[in-house]
């Protein structure tokens, strides 16, 4: 028998049946890797082995026993984790005292910690290669720091069954290099693993095998690259051939006259300096990206092109200064940011959220746009009155893009516009780019880590190292004279 076996495992929200009668099985020893679009119930699948959601039906045998709707505290005990997808670290906690809270036992009956547990704990951070930071705090921490301390607080626990939600979701690819070794090591050590995340090609590289979901239904299973090579799955997960090739850009050869312009601009944090005599041109009616690292800067580039942060140099837009611009006036002048933290509103719904993006525009308008949106997002169309926070990850994503979108921006920055999305959704989003082009109402910056996403697009790249623009130049190049950094 496996040490986990999902038997028929059923989980219904309303009158959806986000997981539906789906077996599944994993070995010590092994990753098993659970694929398949965005809203397929992946994520759901998980939370029922955790005992975060009681399962309306089936069983869930861990090592022979069925914990079927026990409670995550009983479930933890008898040796599972989880990973979230999200990095919620206590802020006035150091990193070490994270891993500490983290393992604290349930009962809280003794709040000391013992000198195993402190071990226990460095051990931890050790392993996913935090040891020497452990007297920080969370937010001195990069992007992938954050990502190896909620490892840590899993590891920490010694779990015999550790469930990943999207691990890779924002890292580097070299990051992502790191983390599989990590991951793979905790194979070695003979725990048993359940893999979720849309990066396709470092799951192949992962797992021993792959269920693929549908609609909360298992649709293939087998050797990764069987599962991959599905038809089924191809349809409903890769998409057409073309997130490899189609859609090559109709660029917009000769630049004219940007529509932003960015000089010489500096941001300090304290004494950090977050960017450095940063100049780009945002082309007008075309596709900007900044492309580069967590951490290069180009959040704090877009915070401070929307008014969020305050910057030294100059920023113009279709030929105005913003100097001394409150940011919502430069919203209010058509530059509008998608960020990466989506910031939804958790408890309004759907339409909600969309329409708190199209307040400013008149009924029919709003309208329109909305029609616009839920073309672009089908899913949004069928989801209207669904809370926001009750979306699966990549469901945030299309409506944080969507809501966006219903603000009619003149210029639109995106901060990773592909994270969390599956391939197909990917496939989506690159013809809605090419369409909003051919429209000619926007302009668009991106920031991306998806190069192929990127280069696919952008008439120009930015490539943005350690708060500075270390390259430019068009897409045809980047890959030849640039690529090999950010790899
Ligand atoms: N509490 C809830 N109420 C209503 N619907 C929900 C709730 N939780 C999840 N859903 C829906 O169930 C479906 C499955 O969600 P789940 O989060 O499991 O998807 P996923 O496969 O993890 O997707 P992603 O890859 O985008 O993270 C989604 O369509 C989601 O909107
Ligand atoms: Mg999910």
């Amino acid at each position: 028998m496996s040490f986990l076996e999902a038997k028929g495992i059923t989980k219904t929200f309303g009158g959806l049946r986000a997981v539906d009668r789906l077996d599944f099985a994993v070995e010590k020893g092994e990753i098993l890797g659970l694929i398949g679009p965005n809203g397929s119930g992946k994520s759901t699948a998980m939370s029922m082995v955790m005992g975060l959601h009681r399962p309306d039906g089936g069983s869930i045998l861990l090592d022979g026993t069925d914990v079927a709707g026990w409670s995550p505290n009983r479930i933890a005990e008898r040796g599972v984790s989880m990973v979230f997808q999200h990095s919620r670290p206590l802020q006035q906690q150091t990193v070490l005292q994270n891993v500490l809270i983290a393992c604290l036992p349930n009962r809280l009956l003794n709040l000391r910690v013992s000198p195993e547990q402190r071990d226990k704990a460095i051990e931890a951070l050790r392993l996913v290669g935090l040891e020497s930071e452990q007297d920080k705090w969370p937010s001195e921490l990069p992007f992938a720091g954050l990502r190896r301390l909620e490892l840590a607080k899993s590891l920490a626990r010694d779990p015999q069954l550790l469930l990943l939600d999207e691990p890779f979701a924002g890292l580097s690819a070299s990051e992502v290099r790191e983390f599989s070794d990590l991951i793979r090591n905790l194979r070695g050590a003979g725990r048993a693993l359940i893999l979720v995340d849309h990066n396709v090609r470092s799951v192949r590289a992962l797992v021993d095998r792959a269920v693929a979901m549908s609609s909360g239904q298992k649709i293939a299973e087998g050797h990764p690259d069987a599962v991959l090579a599905d038809e089924n799955v191809r349809r409903v997960y890769l998409g057409g051939a073309g997130s490899e090739h189609a859609g090559e850009a109709a660029r917009i050869e000769a630049v004219g006259t940007p529509i932003l312009s960015v000089s010489h601009l500096n941001v300090r944090y304290g004494k950090a300096q977050a960017l450095s005599d940063v100049s780009l041109d945002v082309v007008d009616k075309g596709v900007t990206a900044v492309v580069g690292l967590n951490g290069a800067g180009k959040t704090s580039l877009f915070n401070a092109i929307t008014g969020f942060v305050g910057a030294e140099g100059e920023i113009s837009f279709a030929g105005k200064s913003l100097k001394g611009t409150p940011a919502h006036e430069i919203a209010r002048a058509g530059i509008v940011l998608c960020p990466e933290t989506r910031e939804l509103f958790g408890d309004m719904s759907v339409l909600e959220n969309l329409n708190m993006g199209g307040m400013h525009l008149a009924a029919a308008d709003r309208k329109e746009r909305l029609a616009f949106v839920e073309h672009i997002f089908p899913r949004l169309g069928e989801r209207r009155s669904q809370f926001a926070r009750t979306l699966s990850g990549g469901e945030q994503q299309q409506l944080a893009i969507g809501r966006a979108l219903m603000m009619k921006p003149r210029l639109l920055l995106i901060d990773e516009p592909t994270l969390g999305l599956a391939p197909i959704v990917m496939d989506v989003i690159s013809e809605s780019i090419e369409a909003l082009r051919r429209s000619g109402e926007l302009s668009l910056l991106i920031a991306e880590q998806n190069m192929t996403f990127a280069s696919r697009h952008a008439d120009r790249i930015y490539l943005m190292e350690h708060g500075a623009i270390e390259w430019s130049g068009g897409a045809d190049r980047f890959a030849a004279e640039a690529g090999a950094r950010i790899l």
